[in-house]
């Protein structure tokens, strides 16, 4: 069967003018909407801002902007701008010292967001005659519903297998004929690996073809390795759980920056000292606003993440603006196999150890196909050497830290006055991975 080459061409194929006539009107739209949520009332009326005098797109910038602090102070519905009875699914972060976040949706978001899904899915090749696998997690993580949903509206079979047993993911991949596949890039990587351990050759004994990968900073030099190791097109996502989850800003097939799906998000660079507009084409922090959602509207919410905008039309016709890969954070936060950890997390957990003292280490590195964080603790004076009682402390701040940052960090446990310091100042991450 031929199918159409675009899943959504009545806002994929907008002109400029077009796409900045859409936007006005539904950020009109959703600075309306937030007057009903707690927080934005209130900032508003602090501001003294009329919804009513936002009448062009540069108004932007009389908008606050909205940071994970605010979401922080506001957990769990202080953004809500509908009734709770309104909303049918929330997302929430992890950690459980005071830092989570959660995303509200009603209906209509997950409607949307499916459909921005599909339309990313559907402009990198596949269709309904493709076999879908995702590797991301299930429940709180949004790659997994979030692609799930999206893959469904596409109308492929998928395999929802969630994260983990790779052998059983191989499995899947060979049995059921898995053509395109969602895995970050470290764990496409690890895929690699375990194939050749057991002997699969992934060009010979699959059928995958296509890869989508994001969620974790990569170079375009990992990219390629991925794409030659597996014999596979990758296509970079970006997608955060504040805006939803994934399908923020897509790849298209000229794998030449991501597309920012502008009907429903206003992007914005800007320095984040200044908190100023940068140059087009310059990096800076992205800020974006949504423009096309009900239960959690999000006004000049700063990502953190930085990137700059590549000028210039895209080949593929789209006039959505690009934005190229991620640079690096405008602040401390930790992506480690999927999950983002803060340094804080770490601290209030081991802070609760009267066996340590305050000094400690974070070292992120790849090993063989694997990320691993090994957290290097400074014992107190008064602790014991007691081989056991070590061990049981040991396993015991690893367990507690598994609770709040979701993956098994490997802890050393050192004399006091070991670590490292630069000019007085302890330094808390050396992440040796190459990703950037
Ligand atoms: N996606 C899929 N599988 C992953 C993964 C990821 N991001 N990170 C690690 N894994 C795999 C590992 O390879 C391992 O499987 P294997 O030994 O069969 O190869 C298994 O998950 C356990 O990983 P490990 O590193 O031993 O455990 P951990 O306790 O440190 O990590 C996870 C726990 C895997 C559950 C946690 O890292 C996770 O849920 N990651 C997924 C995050 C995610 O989906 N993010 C969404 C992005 S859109
Ligand atoms: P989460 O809210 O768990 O989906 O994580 C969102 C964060 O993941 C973003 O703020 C980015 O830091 C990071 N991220 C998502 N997609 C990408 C990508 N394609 N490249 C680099 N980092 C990404
Ligand atoms: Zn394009």
């Amino acid at each position: 069967m031929e199918y159409p080459p675009y899943f959504n061409p009545e806002m994929e194929l907008l002109s400029r003018s077009e796409i900045e006539a859409l936007q006005l009107r539904r950020l009109r739209e959703t600075v309306e909407r937030c007057t009903q949520s707690p927080f934005y009332k209130r900032r508003f009326a602090e501001m003294k801002l009329d919804p009513e005098s936002i009448r062009s797109l540069d108004d932007v910038r009389r908008l606050p902007f909205t940071t994970k602090q605010d979401l922080r102070d506001n957990y769990p519905f202080g953004f809500a701008a509908v009734p709770l009875e309104k909303c049918i699914r929330l997302h929430s972060s992890s950690g459980t010292t005071g830092t989570p976040i959660v995303v509200l949706h009603t209906r209509k978001d997950i409607d949307e967001w499916a459909n921005a899904m599909a339309r990313c899915m559907w402009m990198v090749g596949l269709r309904p005659t493709d076999i879908f696998q995702n590797t991301s997690g299930y429940g709180m993580f949004t790659g997994g519903l979030g692609m799930q949903y999206g893959a469904e509206r596409v109308g492929m079979l998928t395999v929802p297998a969630g994260a983990g047993n790779t052998k059983r993911q191989i499995k899947f991949i060979r049995d059921f004929g898995t053509t395109a596949i969602h895995a970050i890039p470290s764990y496409a990587a690890r895929l690699y690996q375990v194939m050749q351990e057991e002997g699969v050759d992934p060009r010979r004994d699959t059928k995958l073809t296509t890869l989508l990968i994001g969620a974790e900073p990569h170079t375009e030099e990992q990219r390629r390795r991925i794409e030659e190791m597996l014999g596979v097109k990758a296509y970079n996502s970006f997608g955060m759980t504040e805006m939803c989850g994934p399908g923020v800003a897509f790849e298209c097939k000229e794998q030449k920056g991501m597309h920012v799906w502008e009907d429903n998000y206003i992007l914005e660079i800007i320095d984040p000292d200044t908190l100023e507009p940068v140059k087009e084409g310059d990096i800076g922090e992205m800020v974006l606003t949504t423009l096309n959602r009900e239960a959690m509207p999000l006004l000049r919410y700063r990502t953190h993440d930085l990137t700059r905008i590549i000028p210039g039309p895209c080949a593929c016709g789209r006039q959505h603006k690009r934005v190229d890969r991620m640079k690096g954070r405008s602040d401390d936060m930790i992506i480690l196999k999927g999950v983002n950890i803060f340094p804080m997390q770490i601290e209030q957990v081991l802070l609760q150890y009267k066996e340590l003292a305050p000094q400690y280490l974070i070292t992120l590195e790849t090993v063989g196909s694997n990320d691993d964080m090994t957290v290097e603790v400074e014992l107190n004076n008064m602790f014991t050497d007691d081989f056991g009682a070590l061990e049981a402390l040991r396993k015991s701040i690893a367990h507690s830290l598994k609770d709040e940052i979701l993956v098994t960090p490997k802890i050393k446990l050192v004399p006091n006055g070991t670590l490292p310091k630069t000019e007085g100042k302890a330094v808390r991450v050396k992440d040796l991975r190459k990703h950037y």
